[in-house]
């Protein structure tokens, strides 16, 4: 057990993030933001969404599409007005399913499959008798020319089907609209999650300006007050889970070169819920290897991933006896006979994962207040979405921790909301815009 206490202070050093670190990740990330602006060499894509903040008084029924994995959910919204809306019918299906025998997210499946069956559901949602004008969030990055053309330059979250990169995913959906004859559905608006997070917080709130999902995947929009491409003000997609100016573990390395997309989503990969049970596995794995961690860890293969809510099982584990934690690792790694120091250790690597994925994000969002309002002088409010955000325990604490930390007398000035159902939501405030 010497070696394995040994291996923890190195551990906790590696996955530390500090305050001084937070901060010169701020800076570098701002440094991004600009580079990205100007069309110069950045991990940041800061990708124009066509769209400012809404003014409230968007109104009417909207038929909205939530794509941003392996699962779709449309929906028929009514907009009041100022934040008021109720969502009259929903459907949700998953894009891939064994049992049926389909999965539209692999590269057996084409993109005008796809289409396909999003456009079947919708069918079923919205019946001939309406006219509806529909919003679209697809969360993925975009190369958008317009509120309703939006070419999908690379899947990200481990998607694979074929034939849409590169293709505008407007132009797909529409075709597999028309192919059914579905006159009476028009797709106006094509946004991102985070754009989704940010409208449907806006709609309400008047200083809302960043919005972000920390959810399966990871990424931030904010509203740029001089866009380059019209210089007003306007929502940017930053596709933030692909920077890269922080230092990786040998654990991010493994991590990466096994993923559908080495090199790409850096930090996505550091952060998000699709990948944070990923690098709890890989790391005990790697402990078992080196025989710091019992037989029940060391397999040829590696510890396959841990879902989200499992490393919300291990971290929320407050029995003497570790209880929970023992669930998990026998259930998902058949890891049985553990001892204390083992669970416990188990429980700390959890910890250590969520610990820096927080204060990693909270340092881009210092990074974005930085450049929106450099004298920090006026209110923000940051709205997130995202499993991560609203079930991980302590997640958001620490978030807001590193905030105040760095921002000290002035951090009353920057609030944080989960934002929920904002993707669908915000996809009809889009719709409503483009109607105007
Ligand atoms: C991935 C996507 C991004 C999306 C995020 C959250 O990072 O590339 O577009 O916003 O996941 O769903």
């Amino acid at each position: 057990m010497g070696n394995l206490v040994d291996a923890f202070i190195a551990l906790r050093q590696e996955l530390a993030v500090p305050a001084a670190m937070v901060a010169e990740i701020a800076l570098r990330f701002q440094e991004e933001m600009i580079a990205g602006l100007r069309g110069q060499l950045s991990t940041l894509k800061m990708l124009p969404s066509f769209l400012a903040k809404p003014n409230g008084e968007e109104k009417g029924d909207f038929l909205a599409i939530d794509f941003g994995g392996t699962n779709v959910r449309i929906i028929l919204v009514e907009l009041s007005g100022q934040g008021r809306f109720s969502i009259k019918a929903a459907r949700s299906f998953p894009l891939k399913d064994r049992q049926k025998g389909y999965d539209y997210t692999a590269n057996t499946a084409s993109g005008n499959e796809l289409f396909d069956f999003i456009a079947a559901n919708i069918e079923e949602l919205a019946d001939r008798h309406g006219r509806y004008s529909l919003g679209h969030t697809f969360s993925f990055p975009c190369r958008q020319t317009g509120l309703n053309q939006a070419i999908l330059i690379i899947w990200t979250k481990e998607i694979k089907t074929q034939g849409v990169e590169g293709q505008d995913v407007g132009t797909l959906l529409q075709a597999a609209l028309d192919q059914r004859q579905m006159t009476h559905v028009v797709a106006k608006a094509i946004i991102n999650d985070t754009v989704g997070t940010l409208l449907a917080a806006a709609y309400s709130d008047r200083w809302a300006d960043i919005g972000s999902i920390c959810g399966t995947g990871h990424n931030t929009c904010y509203l740029e007050p001089c866009s380059p491409l019209t210089g007003k003000p306007m929502i940017i997609n930053m596709e933030s889970g692909n920077f890269d100016k922080i230092a990786v573990t040998e654990y991010d390395r493994l991590l990466d070169q096994a993923s559908e997309k080495p090199g790409k989503q850096r930090l996505e990969k550091m952060s998000s819920g699709r990948y944070v049970g990923e690098l709890v596995s890989i790391i005990s794995s790697q402990y078992g290897k080196k025989g710091l961690l019992g037989t029940g860890f060391q397999q040829p293969a590696g510890l396959v991933p841990l879902g989200g809510e499992q490393v919300a099982a291990l971290v929320a584990d407050n029995t003497p006896g570790l209880t929970q934690v023992q669930e998990v690792i026998e259930g998902q790694w058949g890891a049985s006979g553990s001892t204390l120091a083992e669970r416990q250790a188990i429980r700390e690597i959890a910890e250590l994962v969520i610990n820096r994925s927080a204060r990693l994000v909270a340092a881009t969002f210092l990074g974005v207040i930085r450049h929106i309002d450099p004298e920090l002088q006026q209110r923000h409010t940051i709205a997130i979405d995202g499993s991560l955000y609203e079930k991980m325990p302590g997640y958001a604490s620490r978030l807001k921790a590193a905030l105040a930390e760095n921002l000290a007398a002035k951090a009353s000035l920057i609030t944080v909301v989960l934002t929920k159902d904002g993707s669908g939501v915000g996809a009809a405030i889009a719709a409503a815009i483009a109607d105007q």
